[in-house]
């Protein structure tokens, strides 16, 4: 190769590089300085809009997060398989009613219901206790759309365990109802101090105590279309809430 035309791809290879790198830092204002936060990288998340003029959905903006992957697509299925044969054998000969804690375990039912080889009912309950972000404040639930459980296997699905206070709440808010038994399932355990003394009967994973999202969780209602699970970078988190503050 000449050596003009070597010096030539030497400096649109550096050209590229110096792109990268100043969208990156555009596009992604809270990336740490040091930029060395172990296992994190950028991840941009397409977010999905509908094009009015044409009528189609397309990819029309982007967000650039910090995130780590703690479990993949395929992890994620496996522990729903797992967790599916598990509840299958409790409940052989049994007809089984799922009432699934909307809107985090949104994905976990979809996949779970269809793994599930039992007559199975399914309803849902809404419960919300994070307010703006992270941190559990007071447990809401609407209950409006739940179906008649009385006399019936009552399962609660929902997509963590967290303080656990939705899932205790919710047990006895159906034991009322009149449920013939009440179990749940989860697909994370988060291990940390719980305020509850019950425990799911059923979890697919035992995270670390950190704030994660995709497949179905949220971090102010937004991320729950990831296909895998990521924890978000802590100083994503402080940055959303001093956004917003101000
Ligand atoms: P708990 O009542 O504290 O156990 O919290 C249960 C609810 O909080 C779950 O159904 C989730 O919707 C939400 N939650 C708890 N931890 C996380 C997390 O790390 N990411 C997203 N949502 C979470
Ligand atoms: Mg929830």
């Amino acid at each position: 190769m000449p050596k003009r035309q070597i010096y030539s791809s030497c400096s649109d290879f550096l050209f590229s590089i110096f792109v990268t790198f100043v969208t990156v830092r555009t596009l992604c204002p809270n990336l740490p300085d040091s930029r060395k936060r172990k296992g994190y990288r950028v991840s941009t998340i397409f977010v999905a809009r509908a094009d009015l003029s044409s009528g189609e959905e397309c990819f029309s903006s982007q967000l650039v997060r910090l995130m780590r992957t703690l479990l993949t697509e395929a992890e994620l299925r496996e522990g729903v398989i797992r967790l599916a044969r598990q509840i299958e054998s409790q409940y052989q000969g049994k007809t089984l009613t799922i009432v699934a804690v909307m809107t985090g375990s949104l994905v976990l039912l979809a996949d779970l219901m269809r793994m599930i080889r039992l007559p199975l009912r399914v309803g849902v309950i809404q419960a919300s206790s994070y307010r703006g972000g992270t941190v559990s404040g007071d447990l809401v639930t609407e209950s409006e759309m739940l179906l008649n459980v009385c006399d019936h296997d009552v399962l609660l699905v929902d997509d963590i365990f967290d303080t656990g206070r939705t899932l205790d709440h919710l047990t006895q808010l159906l034991q009322t109802r009149g449920a013939k038994s009440v179990a749940s399932a989860v697909l994370l355990h988060k291990l940390r101090k719980h305020e509850v003394t019950m425990r799911p009967d059923f979890s697919a994973f035992e995270i670390p105590d950190e704030f994660v999202v995709g497949y179905g969780l949220d971090f102010l209602d937004m991320f729950r279309n990831l296909p895998h699970l990521a924890v978000l970078d802590p100083t994503e988190i402080e940055a959303a809430r001093k956004q917003a503050k101000s």
